[in-house]
């Protein structure tokens, strides 16, 4: 457990138990840790991860809860239910955690091990399923050393849920589940007093943010593959772009790149430029997911 906890607290990745399935932690609030995980699932794409925290009083500070949400939330934390919110305006948490998104999924697992690394490392914990993307997801620690041979894994033995927490989105006027899981919908609507909406989008296929409407897009015009600022744009650079405004890694490491990217797009999304043109990053590792996010905010557009 100290070596875990250290491992956290230093920006690494450890794998843990929950309820649910075992999850592939890093901190949440430091973005080459968020970036970590991304690179290490071989994720080709950044959907949006959800961020495990202590209890109530921990999750209050991340996220913007209505009455309704607290109540969902006092029902049914610790346990298998993650909540989407908005972010507040301030929020300590990665860009890249919520996929550039303005908001964040928030969930309090159950798991006495879960729990006690989250309390001892001290800081909120992003954590998607501890399998490379594609694979499926991890019950047993076996499975886990089986699918990612690389990460240190907390062993607290086979999950109880055995299957990912449901995810229901507190942000709109009625709530969304925008994927079953471990809390059936009906115990939800109990609480709720109405019944939530299950989200149609089929639960395999490439999932959001790509298929979120309200998913991440700057406001300005995106340009790809640009090797220089044409009049009034910012110029965002990879691997020392000359004339660059900000350059997502100087040194040309993907994974510093992925861990720069909102929080980049967001500080030059602004009316001091009428577009943003992007660098090419080359088509590997994290650059394949980085693209990805690219080409979206480009096509936005047209
Ligand atoms: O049981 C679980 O939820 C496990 C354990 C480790 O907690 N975690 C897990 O994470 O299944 P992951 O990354 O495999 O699934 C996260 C799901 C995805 O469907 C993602 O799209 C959705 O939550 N999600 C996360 N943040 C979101 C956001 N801001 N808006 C909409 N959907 C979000
Ligand atoms: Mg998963």
């Amino acid at each position: 457990m100290n070596a875990a906890v250290a491992r956290l607290q230093s920006g690494g990745l450890v794998a843990f138990p929950t309820e649910t399935v075992y999850g592939l932690g890093g901190d949440a609030g430091n973005d080459q840790a968020v970036a970590a995980i991304f690179a290490t699932k071989g994720r080709p794409s950044f959907n949006p991860l959800i961020v495990h925290v202590t209890d109530m009083a921990a999750a209050e500070m991340l996220a913007v809860f209505n009455p309704l949400a607290r109540a969902v939330a006092m029902a049914f934390w610790p346990g298998p239910l993650t909540l989407v919110l908005p972010r507040p305006a301030h929020s300590r948490l990665s860009r890249l955690v919520s996929a550039g998104l303005d908001t964040v999924a928030l969930r309090v697992p159950s798991h006495p091990l879960a729990l006690a690394l989250l309390r001892q490392v001290g800081c909120p914990i992003a954590a998607p399923s501890a399998n490379r993307s594609g694979g499926l997801s991890p019950t047993t620690a076996q499975h886990v050393r089986d699918s990612l041979p690389e990460v240190m894994v907390l062993d607290g033995g086979p999950c109880v849920v055995g299957l990912e927490s449901t995810v229901l989105d507190m942000t709109g006027d009625i709530p969304v589940i925008l994927r079953p899981g471990g809390i059936p919908p009906e115990a939800v609507a109990e609480i709720l007093g109405f019944s939530p909406i299950l989200s149609t989008t089929d639960p395999t296929a490439p999932k959001s943010p790509g298929q979120l409407a309200s998913h991440y897009a700057p406001r300005l015009p995106v340009r790809l593959n640009a090797t220089e600022a044409r009049v009034g744009e910012a110029l965002l650079g990879f691997g020392g772009t000359r004339g660059a405004t900000l350059d997502l890694s100087l040194k040309g490491d993907v994974v510093e790149a992925a861990a720069h990217l909102f929080d980049y797009l967001h500080r030059i999304d602004t009316p001091d430029y009428r577009a943003i043109a992007v660098a090419s990053l080359p088509e590997r590792g994290l650059g394949i997911a980085i693209n990805d996010r690219l080409r979206r905010a480009a096509y936005a557009r047209d």
